[in-house]
C-alpha cells in the first residue's frame, strides 16, 4: 500500500491551493459578512477544469479521478467552504449524475456546459417535509404524455439562485412508494419555475441557498433521467458520491482551522513563553492532527474505492461522518486556541467553525450516514 500521492495529484494539489490563495482567500471575510457569492472566483474555477473534475473531457471535464477531487476539494475548502460546497455540488451530484445516468443526447445538451462551468447545476432532492426521510417527496410529476406537469417547493437548495440546470427528484406514482420516484432535467427559466427567497444562514454564508417553487412546470418526457420509477436509486447513488465530495470539504475545513491554530500557537505568547509549549494546547493540536489524518485517510479509501467501482455507499458514509466531526470538533478548538481573538473574523477561525457545522447535515446528517453505515454492515 502507498500513501504517497502522484506526481499528478501533487500538481493538482499545487495549482489548487494556488488558486485558492489567489484567487479566494481576497474578500473571503467579507463574502461571508454580506453573503456574496463568489462569482468571479467560480467562473475561474470552471476555466481551471475544477468544476467537472471527473467528467470525460469529450463532455467538457478534465477526466480526472476521484483522488485528484478530493485533493483540490481540501485545497478549496481550507480557504473558502463557500465556493468547495459550490464546487461540490456541480461535481458530484450534478455531472457525476449526469455522466453515469444520462443519454448521449442528455450528456451533449447539458453536461458539456455544466462540466466547463459554462453555466452550473443544483440538485433538488429536499423538501419542507422531506430532508432526511428522502422517499416522503411531495414534489410531482404527473406523466401528460409528451411531458410531465411539475407541481411543489424544494428547499435549501445550493446554487438555487447561481444555477442554469436543475436535477429535480419528485414523486410520480404515490402507490409505489421510493419506485415511483423520478428524476428531471429542469431548466432554469422555464414557465412555472419560481426561485424562492435566499436562505439567511450560520456558515457558507458565500454560497446561494434557496427554495424553488414549481407551479405546473412543463417538463418535455426525453427530460427524465433513466427508466420509469429510476429516481429514487438515481438520487441514493448520486449522494453515495456526493459524500465523497462533502467529506472532503470538511476535511479541507479541519486542515484550514488546524493550520491557523498551529501558526497561531508557535507566535502568541502566555505565562512567559508561546502557547504551544503549554500541554493544554499542544494536546489539542495533536487530537485535531490525529483526527484530520485519519479523516484524509477515509476519504482517499472511499475516492479509491469509486475509481475501482466498487459500492462506496459505507466508505463515503464513513468518510463524511468521520470528517463533518473532526471539522466541527477541530474548528471548535481552533477557536480555543486562538482564545479571544479566535473570536473576531479577521482570524478566520469562527467562520470556519460555523461553515463546518452544516457538513454534518448537508447529503446526509450525521444521523443519516449512521443508518447507511449500520444497514449495511448488517447486510
Ligand atoms: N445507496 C444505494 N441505494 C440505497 C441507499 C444507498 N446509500 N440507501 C438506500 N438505498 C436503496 C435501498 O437499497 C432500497 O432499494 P430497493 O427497494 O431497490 O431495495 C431503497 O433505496 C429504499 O431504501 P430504504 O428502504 O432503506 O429507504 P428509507 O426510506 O428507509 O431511507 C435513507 C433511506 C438512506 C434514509 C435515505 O432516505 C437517505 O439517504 N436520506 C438522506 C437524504 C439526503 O442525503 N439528503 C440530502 C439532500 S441533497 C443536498 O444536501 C445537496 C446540497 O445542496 C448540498
Amino acid at each position: 500500500m502507498n500513501f504517497d500521492l502522484t506526481e499528478e495529484h501533487l500538481m493538482i494539489q499545487q495549482a489548487a491551493r494556488d488558486f485558492a490563495k489567489a484567487e479566494l482567500l481576497p474578500g473571503v471575510i467579507e463574502r461571508d459578512e454580506h453573503s456574496t457569492f463568489p462569482t468571479e472566483a467560480v467562473k475561474k474555477m470552471g476555466e481551471l477544469g475544477f468544476l467537472g473534475m471527473m467528467v470525460d473531457p469529450k463532455y467538457g471535464g478534465s477526466g480526472l479521478d476521484s483522488v485528484s477531487y478530493v485533493v483540490a476539494m481540501e485545497e478549496i475548502a481550507k480557504v473558502d467552504a463557500s465556493a468547495a460546497v459550490v464546487m461540490s455540488v456541480n461535481n458530484s451530484l450534478v455531472c457525476a449524475g449526469l455522466e453515469k445516468y444520462c443519454n448521449e443526447e442528455q450528456k451533449q445538451k447539458y453536461l458539456t456546459p455544466l462540466a466547463s462551468g459554462q453555466v452550473i447545476g443544483a440538485f433538488c432532492l429536499s423538501e419542507p417535509e422531506a430532508g432526511s426521510d428522502a422517499t416522503s417527496q411531495k414534489t410531482t410529476a404527473i406523466d401528460m404524455g409528451d411531458h410531465y406537469l411539475l407541481n411543489g417547493t424544494k428547499n435549501w437548495i445550493t446554487n438555487g439562485n447561481t444555477a442554469s440546470t436543475y436535477i429535480v427528484i419528485a414523486q410520480t406514482d404515490a402507490d409505489k412508494a421510493h419506485k415511483g420516484i423520478n428524476a428531471f432535467i429542469v431548466e432554469r427559466g422555464w414557465k412555472g419555475f419560481e426561485v424562492g427567497v435566499k436562505e439567511k444562514k450560520m456558515g457558507i454564508r458565500g454560497s446561494d441557498t434557496h427554495s424553488l417553487m414549481f407551479t405546473d412546470v412543463k417538463v418535455p418526457k426525453e427530460n427524465r433521467i433513466g427508466e420509469d420509477g429510476f429516481g429514487f436509486a438515481f438520487a441514493m447513488n448520486v449522494l453515495n458520491g456526493g459524500r465523497i465530495g462533502i467529506a472532503s470539504q470538511a476535511l479541507g475545513i479541519a486542515q484550514g482551522a488546524y493550520e491557523l491554530a498551529l501558526g497561531y500557537a508557535k507566535i502568541r505568547k502566555a505565562f512567559k513563553t508561546e502557547i504551544i509549549n503549554h500541554q493544554a494546547v499542544a494536546f489539542k493540536l495533536a487530537d485535531m492532527a490525529v483526527n484530520i489524518s485519519a479523516a484524509r485517510l477515509l476519504c482517499m479509501k472511499a475516492a479509491t474505492e469509486k475509481d475501482q467501482g466498487k459500492d462506496i455507499a459505507i466508505s463515503g458514509a464513513m468518510a463524511k461522518l468521520f470528517s463533518s466531526q473532526t471539522a466541527m470538533d477541530t474548528t471548535i478548538e481552533a477557536v480555543q486556541i486562538h482564545g479571544g481573538n479566535g473570536y473576531v473574523s479577521e482570524y478566520h477561525v469562527e467562520r470556519m467553525m460555523r461553515d463546518a457545522k452544516i457538513t454534518q447535515i448537508y447529503e446526509g446528517t450525521s444521523e443519516i450516514q449512521k443508518i447507511v453505515i449500520s444497514r449495511g454492515i448488517a447486510k
